[in-house]
């Protein structure tokens, strides 16, 4: 059987756990599905909890799809906690190189590694620095930090999806209608953008004229070096 059916086999079975990223999983594997062999994913914040699926499972996730797409195709995660490392190391597959280390330097060693080897990355799903929903800018500026770290091997396909980056926007009671209680404002109140973990990157990315591929709970980019 083709390997990549058996992934969606699996993957639809799960894919409800995953609540709000559900729909950005779908689109992520769509992406990758448009993308040439090898698949390679780099991830920043490691699957830290067993069948916690609301947390995303998303290093479970990626070593599946890698597996099921074959030829030398393959997932690296990083995280700063050895205990995140130590539980992920015990339900991933060999085919993930895990390494305990803060992922803005290991980011900045892989990418003079993948230069100088020509590797060419299809994902970085960033996901490290958990969010304070009411002050998120130390995580958006950690993520940031993230992205500077890997700016140089971006090439124009390159995937940049930011966990926890759900829109933000100014909003209105709308009066007389139950079932939307509120409406986006319109101007001189800014349009919505990107909240969370990505907000910086999303700030980013406009100034360069990236693509903003999706926005749901998790944000994808691409196009950042054209
Ligand atoms: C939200 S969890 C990752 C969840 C995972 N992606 C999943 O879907 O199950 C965030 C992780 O980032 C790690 N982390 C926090 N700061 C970090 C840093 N500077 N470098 C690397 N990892 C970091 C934490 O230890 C934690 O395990």
């Amino acid at each position: 059987m083709n390997k990549n059916l058996d992934f969606y086999k699996w993957f639809n079975d799960i894919s409800s756990k995953l609540g709000s990223r559900e729909i950005s999983f779908k689109k992520i594997f769509k992406y990758l599905d448009s993308q040439p062999n090898p698949i390679i994913i780099v991830e920043t914040g490691c699957l830290r909890n067993k069948n916690n699926y609301l947390d995303g499972q998303s290093t479970l996730l990626f070593d599946k799809y890698t597996l099921s797409r074959g030829e030398k195709s393959k997932v690296y995660t990083v995280d700063i906690n050895p205990n995140s490392t130590k539980v992920c190391k015990e339900v991933v597959s060999e085919n993930v190189a895990i390494t305990t280390d803060d992922s803005v330097r290991y980011l900045n060693k892989m990418s003079n590694d993948f230069l100088k080897n020509k590797v060419q990355v299809s994902m970085f799903y960033l996901d490290s620095f958990d969010v304070d929903w009411r002050y998120p800018y130390p995580s958006a500026a950690h993520h940031l930090k993230e992205l500077t770290a890997i700016n140089r091997i971006l090439h124009k396909d390159s995937l940049v999806v930011v966990d926890d980056s759900p829109a933000t926007g100014n909003l209105t009671q709308n009066d007389g209608n139950a079932n939307e209680p509120w409406k986006v404002l319109a101007e001189p109140s800014p349009s919505p953008t990107i909240g969370g973990k990505g907000f910086l990157v999303h700030e980013y990315a406009a100034h360069v004229g990236a693509k903003l591929l999706f926005s749901h709970y998790q944000a994808g980019w691409c196009q950042f070096n054209k």
